[in-house]
Order: C-alpha cells, then sequence, then structure tokens
C-alpha cells in the first residue's frame, strides 16, 4: 500500500462523512458483547467511523481508543464525544490499520465492524487481553458479489481463530455503514484467559 492510495482512501472516506450526516447509533454486536460479559478494562475500536458504538461504550463508563483513517469521521466522533461529556473517555487516532499495530494483551473488546483486513484482524486478535472479547464483522463474499478483496467467506472469521479462542457466536447477518444495507459475516469469541 502506498502513501498515495492510503490518501486516496482517507479522501474517498472523508467525502463520504462529510455528505451524509452521522446517525451515531451503536452496532448491534455491541449489545451481544456487553451481554456475553466485558472485563473492565479499554476498549479498541477498529475502523470505528464516527462510531455509536464508541460512545455507548464509553457512556457505559470504558475508555475507548478509537482508529480510523479517516480525519473527518474523527473529527466528527470527536465533537459528538465531548458534546455528551464523554471527551476523556474517547480517543481518536488516525491510522492506516494496515500498518497499526496495537498494544498486545490489553483491551478487553476488540471491535471492527464493516471493515476487512488480514493483516489488521490478526493484529487485533492479538491486542485482546485474556479473557476478554473479538467482534468483527466484514462484507460477506457470497455468491454474486464482485470482488472478493475486502470481504470474508462465510466461517472465515472463526477459522483464523485458534484454541485460545471460544466462539461465542458466529452469522450472516444483515448489516451496513449506516444507510447502506449489506450482507455481513460477523463472530463474537472470548480469548481464554491465560
Ligand atoms: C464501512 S465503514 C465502517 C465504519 C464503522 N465501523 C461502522 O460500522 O459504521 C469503513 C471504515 O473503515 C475506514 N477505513 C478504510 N480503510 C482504512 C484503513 N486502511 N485504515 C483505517 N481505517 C480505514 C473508513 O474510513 C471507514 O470509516
Amino acid at each position: 500500500m502506498t502513501r498515495e492510495s492510503w490518501y486516496d482512501d482517507a479522501a474517498r472516506w472523508n467525502t463520504r462523512y462529510t455528505n451524509h450526516p452521522p446517525t451515531f447509533e451503536p452496532h448491534p454486536l455491541v449489545a451481544r458483547a456487553l451481554a456475553a460479559g466485558v472485563p473492565d478494562g479499554p476498549v479498541l475500536d477498529l475502523a470505528c467511523g464516527r462510531s455509536g458504538s464508541a460512545l455507548t461504550l464509553a457512556e457505559r463508563g470504558r475508555r475507548v481508543l478509537a482508529v480510523d483513517v479517516s480525519d473527518v469521521a474523527l473529527h466528527q466522533l470527536r465533537a459528538e464525544a465531548r458534546r455528551r461529556g464523554l471527551g476523556d473517555r474517547v480517543w481518536c487516532v488516525r491510522a492506516d490499520l494496515r500498518t497499526f499495530v496495537p498494544a498486545p494483551r490489553t483491551f478487553t473488546l476488540v471491535l471492527a465492524t464493516l471493515f476487512w483486513d488480514a493483516t489488521a484482524f490478526r493484529a487485533a486478535r492479538e491486542a485482546v487481553a485474556p479473557g476478554g472479547l473479538l467482534g468483527w464483522e466484514a462484507l460477506a463474499a457470497t455468491a454474486g458479489v464482485g470482488s472478493t478483496r475486502f470481504r470474508v467467506r462465510p466461517g472465515e472469521l472463526s477459522a483464523a481463530l485458534d484454541e485460545r479462542w471460544e466462539v461465542l457466536a458466529e452469522d450472516i447477518g444483515e448489516g451496513g455503514c449506516e444507510s447502506r444495507r449489506r450482507e455481513t459475516c460477523r463472530v463474537l469469541a472470548r480469548a481464554s484467559r491465560e
């Protein structure tokens, strides 16, 4: 990935986020993670966009590190966090997830919704603290879709988790970046306590 294409990606997302007002809805995986039990500790939200998930988790007392390539999304998220009095709980970092390496075994929930990159997935897996959760959703590479570069096949997410993991749920659902609904694969898994 060249520096130029990284900027292209950011520019494309910035245009989208500038032209569509945010909803700040949390992703359904957040409710599922909370119901399963998230140990005390910091949360990492990767490819966060204008994350309602980060806001919801911060409202529940969590410190959230929110990472995205789009400075427009991060600016909107930071402004909303401040407006809700959560500015000291939501930390926004602009980074390219293809090279970003979060601190290993640190976060009690690592979340990524509507994003896929195999390198980022491996780094996310390592970033989960013992006993913590990994929640991931990516567009599904099911019949009839064109390029599969940014998609995963059903079962691919859990297959990338070794014996350190207990898969709590894996399904094909309907997700979407705010107003755009599309078929997705989701997994929620817990790391072993060791
Ligand atoms: C489909 S949106 C998902 C946003 C949010 N997670 C949600 O569920 O609504 C994909 C997000 O990935 C971000 N993104 C794309 N490529 C990225 C990269 N290489 N590094 C970091 N963020 C990236 C975009 O800026 C965008 O916010």
